[in-house]
């Protein structure tokens, strides 16, 4: 177990499993994962260890890899899968938690809510003024959701509330849901010309890498805020400085970025018009809690050589030996 998670998961293993428990506070280093991982049958690793194919094939005993976490780009799920390895990871429980986070980073951005309590913690407020940090309507603007799974569709159902024009784009069409949603499918190009809020719901993969870069900057509005709460890989970070710095957008939020943490000298980080978190969009006691649960289930499970009931690798189960 690469780090201490949430009581709950740890008290559902106690006196089930042997574990070797990393107690630091930073992940473990890559060589010192590789060399205790030798003699596991399990592993419960989060999305900053990375999970390769030398790492997998220098643990012979390995039934299962639980993921804290519902992204599993740090993975190399090919590898485990032809070696037979189950990936466990925790949809659905972070689901409310991330659509949640998105809209605080949304509304943020649009009504500057870092940038005002900067202004005033620095003495700046004199005055009211007509036009003192005005920023821009959330309500009746239209909404871009690039990736309509679990948590973009989570952000649609919200967006209802402010009476938005909601514009997705993914590689499937989804008919069924769109009327209950209120949505309207488009293509890529149609979501970034007319989006004045785009957000980012894609997994990282070779196909989603650096999917919003120089380009996709150019066909966004003046005024565009794009948001990023999916994985930093899915923004080319160069093109995001260009965009903010010469306001070819208005401005951004980002919960993740590329590499992570983001290096102290990233330009990224001189930015007025850009918010940066460090990764927590699932970052809710309850989302937390719930994660702890999945992935042990998920590890006993695959420990006990029984189906995982979060895989997500389940191309792994139709394998002929
Ligand atoms: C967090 O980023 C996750 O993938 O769960
Ligand atoms: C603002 O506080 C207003 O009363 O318009």
């Amino acid at each position: 177990m690469t780090r201490r998670i949430p009581d709950i998961g740890l008290e559902m293993l106690s006196g089930q499993v042997e574990i070797d428990l990393w107690e630091g506070e930073l992940p473990p280093p890559y060589e010192v994962l590789k060399e205790r991982i030798q003699n596991a049958q399990g592993l419960l690793c989060l999305l900053t260890d990375r999970v390769d194919r030398e790492l997998i094939e220098s643990a012979p005993h390995l039934r299962v890899i639980s993921q804290y976490a519902v992204g599993v780009d740090n993975i190399d799920l090919e590898t485990a899968t032809r070696r037979g390895i189950p990936v466990g990871h925790t949809p659905g429980v972070l689901t409310d938690a991330t659509a949640d986070f998105t809209w605080a980073l949304l509304m943020s951005a649009a009504r500057r809510v870092t940038e005002a309590d900067t202004y005033t913690r620095k003495g700046n407020w004199k005055t009211w003024g007509p036009s003192i940090l005005l920023g821009m309507d959330v309500s009746h603007a239209t909404l871009g959701i690039i990736g309509f799974g679990r948590i973009g569709q989570a952000v649609a159902r919200r967006a209802r509330g402010f009476d938005m024009r909601v514009l997705y784009t993914d590689t499937k069409r989804i008919p069924e849901i769109e009327e209950t949603l209120g949505v309207e499918y488009a293509s890529l190009e149609t979501v970034l010309r007319e989006a004045d809020f785009i957000t980012l719901h894609v997994p990282l993969t070779q196909s989603t890498y650096h999917l919003i870069g120089e380009r996709e900057f150019s066909l966004m509005k003046k005024d565009a805020i794009l948001i990023n709460t999916a994985r930093g890989g899915v923004v080319d970070p160069d093109a995001l400085y260009h965009a903010l710095k010469t306001r070819q957008i208005r401005s951004a939020a980002i919960d993740v970025t590329e590499p992570e943490p983001i290096p102290m000298d990233s330009p990224l980080l001189e930015l007025p018009n850009l918010i940066i978190t460090p990764h927590i969009a699932s970052a809710s006691v309850q989302s937390r809690n719930q994660m702890a649960v999945m992935a042990v289930q998920n590890l006993i499970a695959g420990l006990k050589r029984e189906r995982l009931p979060f895989c997500a690798n389940p191309q792994v189960y139709n394998q002929q030996w």
